[in-house]
């Protein structure tokens, strides 16, 4: 297959010099230019750089047959009954794999990622809150060590000496310097986290962890893993085979016995912040779990319940391990369609109805297309971002309260958003996946009043449809098209109305793409985070808001293939409480040679949703420093971070913290 995708990709690489700006100190001001050629390479065929760039695509499937062109949704007045509980709009959010940590939110405390602020700040804007879980296996053999044993102001490092395990994951040591990195995080955009306990070893817990983030992350700390995946721990050699769910029970007894006496969590808070038991569907059921009285046992303890699920795995390829390799193309329409979403939910419907007469939420902790890294052409397209948004109302609509969709490093397919490698950061942007607009969506679907409650209407297999309602009216209606048919044949309406009155005209933003296959490039509202390396973590391009007229019928098209939001409150729905529009992190087209934007974080640590446009990001010119060469601009402003973009590209800068 061509490299057309690629091509596109590198074409837009910058040819010109690009500049960083950093501010250390309000008065100071270091201003380096880098001058970089990049060099071109690789094509499809012969690819053999990383899982996160790979730009080999897939046929789409086939257009299925019988497919009803049109359906109605008629909504009653108030919510009917079978809708889910009231769902808020940090629903979807992220799980950061604690080796990666230092990719993905940044360097340590005082050299943060920007686009990673950015792209955080998006959903921010939108639910009011993000929930980050830093964590996975990587945080099983994580020791807490001084500052001062990891050289060059890092705040990991992997002791590559220790690799065991199907996932090969090293053994990690980190300093609390990644806790103070997360709380100055969350000092700008509302980032609320997950951590997880070592569990491994048992007597004694390793409980550094809770002490660190207890003391520096307050209540930006809101839940502590009780083991990860221990129906795992005899396959992956931590446990003898007879460990049962009784085994774990009496293990989470013992911690809270040791955390108790521990005194790392002076006032008891960190004890009743724990989750689990995050079970990966590896011979234990949830229900096994629960039969222990573990919900009862540890009612004071748990913050949450959790389950983990991918619906496959691709760990054949990713790490040889002589089982059958799963062909990409064999699996996509697996992904394409509702039923992989109710089928994979199913046996937990019990378990959140459990959950909910014992008071309790319960998350997906992680998930994503596939362990092990994903698929290349199935987990970094278009087609992901359809399933991921699916898959989240799904679990909405299924009494979850939330799930997290995993990221790795450079070696996987699967990643909502990807860092670029570190030697090549002066040049490179970040890379936005599927799942990103996932999340994104997903944050407006529920709004930011935490009064969603979400109806599937159950339609069509590749035309599925949500209703959300709001403060006990329906706001909103999800309508899906996993189709792909260029000739327009399969594009399908939604024939609204509403009981209450059907509006005259309603607001829709489209998630699109020309096919499911697309790698890049997708538009949500028209505006998009790019292809491989080209994004600063802000939507770029003007944002395209549809009205549709009404005449007693809202008829809604999507597209083959497709996602349509409408807002059936019209456009005045999209500015009141359904979280800010995207205008506020308009791109910066200017047309000299260096742009800038900044963010203001007094202002992003305020941003709850309710943000205007004035809100947030400014181009230079409105807010400090000017363009190339300018040095004088951020005497007595706020601490920044700047962002100065070359050509089309926005360059890598760091937050530098103010002394
Ligand atoms: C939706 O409305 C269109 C236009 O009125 C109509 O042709 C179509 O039959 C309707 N669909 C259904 C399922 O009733
Ligand atoms: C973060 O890294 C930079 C660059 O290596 C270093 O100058 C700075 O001191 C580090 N910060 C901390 C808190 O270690
Ligand atoms: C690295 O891991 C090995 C094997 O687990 C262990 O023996 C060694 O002490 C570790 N080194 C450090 C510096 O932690
Ligand atoms: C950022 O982290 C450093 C630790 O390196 C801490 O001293 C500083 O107070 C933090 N800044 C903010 C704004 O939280
Ligand atoms: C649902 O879960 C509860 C608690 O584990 C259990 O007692 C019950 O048997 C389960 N019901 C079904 C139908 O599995
Ligand atoms: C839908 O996906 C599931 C797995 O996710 C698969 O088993 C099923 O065959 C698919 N259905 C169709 C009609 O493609
Ligand atoms: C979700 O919970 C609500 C409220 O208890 C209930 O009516 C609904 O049937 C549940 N949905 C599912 C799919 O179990
Ligand atoms: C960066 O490092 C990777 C892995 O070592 C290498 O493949 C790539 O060519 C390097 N990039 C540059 C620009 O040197
Ligand atoms: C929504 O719930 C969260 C806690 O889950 C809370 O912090 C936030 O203030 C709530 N938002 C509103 C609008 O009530
Ligand atoms: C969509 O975005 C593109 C790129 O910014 C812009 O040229 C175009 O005018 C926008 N379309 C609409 C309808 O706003």
């Amino acid at each position: 297959m061509l490299p057309t995708l690629f091509l596109a990709v590198v074409a837009l690489l910058p040819r010109a010099q690009a500049s960083i700006t950093v501010y250390t100190a309000p008065n100071q001001i270091i201003f380096t230019t880098i001058g970089v050629t990049p060099t071109a390479s690789a094509s499809t065929g012969s690819y053999t750089g990383v899982q996160a760039y790979n730009p080999t695509t897939l046929n789409p499937p086939p257009v299925p047959t019988g497919v009803p062109t049109s359906f109605n949704v008629d909504l009653e007045e108030g919510v009917p009954a079978g809708a889910s509980i009231e769902q808020t709009g940090d629903f979807l959010g992220f799980s950061v794999e604690m080796s990666v940590s230092n990719q993905v939110l940044g360097k340590n405390s005082t050299q943060l990622q920007v686009p990673f602020l950015n792209l955080m700040a998006n959903i921010v804007q939108r639910a009011g809150s993000v929930r980050i879980r830093v964590g996975g296996n990587s945080q099983e053999s994580a020791t807490l060590v001084e500052a001062a044993d990891i050289p060059d102001g890092r705040i990991l490092q992997k002791n590559l000496t220790g690799v065991t395990g199907t996932t090969q994951t090293p053994p990690l040591e980190y300093s609390n310097d990644l806790i103070y990195m997360m709380s100055n995080i969350s000092n700008l955009v509302n980032v609320k986290w997950f951590l997880g306990i070592p569990w491994f070893v048992t007597d004694p817990f390793n409980l550094a962890i809770i002490g660190a983030a207890d003391a520096i992350l307050g209540d930006k700390i809101i839940g502590y893993q009780a083991a990860n995946e221990p129906d795992l721990y005899f396959a992956h050699g931590h446990r003898p085979s007879t460990y049962g769910p009784f085994d774990y029970f009496g293990e989470f007894s013992d911690l809270i016995t040791q955390l108790a006496s521990s005194g790392l969590d002076p006032d008891g808070r960190a004890a009743t912040l724990m989750l689990g038991p995050s079970i990966a569907d590896s011979g234990w059921t949830p229900e096994d779990v629960w039969n222990t009285g573990y919900v009862d046992t540890y009612n004071a303890n748990l913050a949450f319940l959790a389950v983990e699920k991918y619906p496959t795995d691709n760990c054949a390829a990713a790490f040889n391990t002589g089982a059958t390799i799963i062909d990409p193309q064999t699996v996509f329409p697996d992904f394409l369609n509702h039923s992989a979403h109710t089928a994979l939910l199913e046996p937990y419907l019990n378990s959140t109805s459990f959950a909910q007469t014992k008071g309790k939420k319960m998350l997906m902790f992680e998930t994503n297309t596939a362990s092990c890294g994903g698929f290349g052409g199935v987990s970094d397209v278009f087609g992901a971002a359809l399933w991921g948004l699916d898959y989240g109302l799904q679990m909405a609509y299924s009494n979850f309260s939330g799930g997290l969709f995993h990221a790795g490093g450079q070696n996987v397919f699967y990643n909502p958003f990807t860092s670029p490698p570190t030697n090549e950061s002066s040049f490179h942007q970040w890379s936005v996946g599927p799942l990103y607009y996932s999340v994104l969506v997903m944050a407006e679907a529920m709004g930011a009043t935490n009064t969603s409650r979400v109806l599937d209407l159950q339609q069509n297999e590749f035309t599925p449809a949500y209703a959300i309602y709001e403060n006990g009216q329906p706001a909103r209606v999800a309508l899906f098209n996993y189709i792909t048919d260029p000739t327009g044949t399969s594009d399908v309406t939604a024939n609204i109305t509403l009981g209450s009155g059907t509006p005259t005209s309603v607001a829709v933003k489209y998630l699109s793409a020309t096919s499911v296959s697309q790698k890049g490039y997708y538009t949500w509202a028209n505006q998009t985070f790019g292809g491989f390396f080209e994004s600063d973590g802000r939507p770029m391009g003007t944002e395209d808001v549809q009205t549709v007229q009404c005449d007693g019928t809202c008829q809604i098209k999507v597209p083959a293939p497709g996602f349509a939001l409408v807002f059936l409150g019209g456009t005045n729905a999209l500015t009141e409480s359904k979280g800010a529009p995207s205008e506020t992190y308009s791109t910066t087209k200017l047309t000299k040679s260096v742009n800038t934007a900044t963010i203001n974080p007094s202002v992003l640590a305020t941003s709850n949703g309710h943000g205007g446009s004035a809100d947030g990001l400014k181009v230079n010119n409105e807010l400090g420093s000017t363009s190339h060469g300018s040095a004088n601009a951020a005497a007595g402003l706020q601490p920044m971070m700047l962002l100065v973009t070359g050509s089309a590209l926005v360059v890598g800068a760091m937050l530098v913290r103010r002394s």
